[in-house]
């Protein structure tokens, strides 16, 4: 990626009413953003946005927030969005590493779709179902904890049943080929194309863990 490509990207980002360009001030007060009280769910590694735009299409009464590392990835989103008119969805240009940084005990649900699989096992702490990262998510959570993946890579599936059973979720969805009995609400991602058209098998879970309200 040509510097200069990235920063057209970012001008082009900082112009868009989608992005919140300065998202630790809203940390434990994301409904601001939305000016109401309904649920939020995010979507950590949102890349070119076609699953979390469908899902804010779709569901009106959630609120929806997208966060991507890449400006270069995310500005691909920022475009589709430009004729688009839709109030409850937001996108933050941030790393996952500072997910409990940006939010504080007020997220519904956290969806990770073809989530990067780092292989290596001295990597495994980057992999976004990590002890690490779900001890970060146990922070930004409201009441249950609620995950859903898709995931192409069985070893990264995997990895993940192991950490969540771990950490206590227990499990609504397990399926090893979604395809064969697809629910008519599956939003497809642009890497989920991609696999189906190539015949692959998509892997997706659905956990969670339940907060006793008298603790
Ligand atoms: C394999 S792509 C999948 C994109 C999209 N979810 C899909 O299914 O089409 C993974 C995306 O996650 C982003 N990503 C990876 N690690 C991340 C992190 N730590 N924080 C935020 N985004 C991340 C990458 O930049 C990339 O856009």
């Amino acid at each position: 990626m040509r510097l200069r490509n990235i920063k057209n990207a970012q001008d082009i980002i900082s112009k868009s009413k989608y992005v919140v360009l300065n998202p630790k001030e809203y940390r434990g007060k994301m409904q601001q953003l939305f000016k109401n009280n309904n649920k939020i769910e995010v979507e950590i590694g949102m890349g070119k946005g076609d699953f979390i735009i469908n899902k804010a299409r779709l569901n009106p009464n959630i609120n929806f927030i997208g966060i991507e590392k890449y400006a270069s990835v995310l500005v691909k989103a920022v475009k589709k969005l430009e004729n688009v008119e839709l109030n409850n969805l937001k996108i933050m240009n941030i790393d996952a590493d500072t997910i409990d940084e940006v939010f504080a005990s007020e997220i519904d649900q956290i969806y990770l779709n073809f989530s990067d699989p780092w292989p290596k096992k001295k990597h495994a702490n980057r992999r976004l179902t990590s002890p690490l990262f779900l001890d970060k998510y146990d922070k930004i959570f409201k009441n249950d904890k609620v995950i859903e993946m898709k995931t192409d890579n069985r070893n990264l599936f995997e990895y993940s049943l192991v950490t969540l059973s771990q950490k206590k979720y227990l499990f609504e969805e397990i399926k090893l080929d979604l395809y064969t009995d697809l629910n008519a609400d599956n939003i497809q991602t642009e890497y989920e194309k991609k696999f189906v058209s190539l015949g692959l098998p998509i892997y997706k879970l659905k956990a969670r863990c339940q907060i006793d309200k008298k603790n």
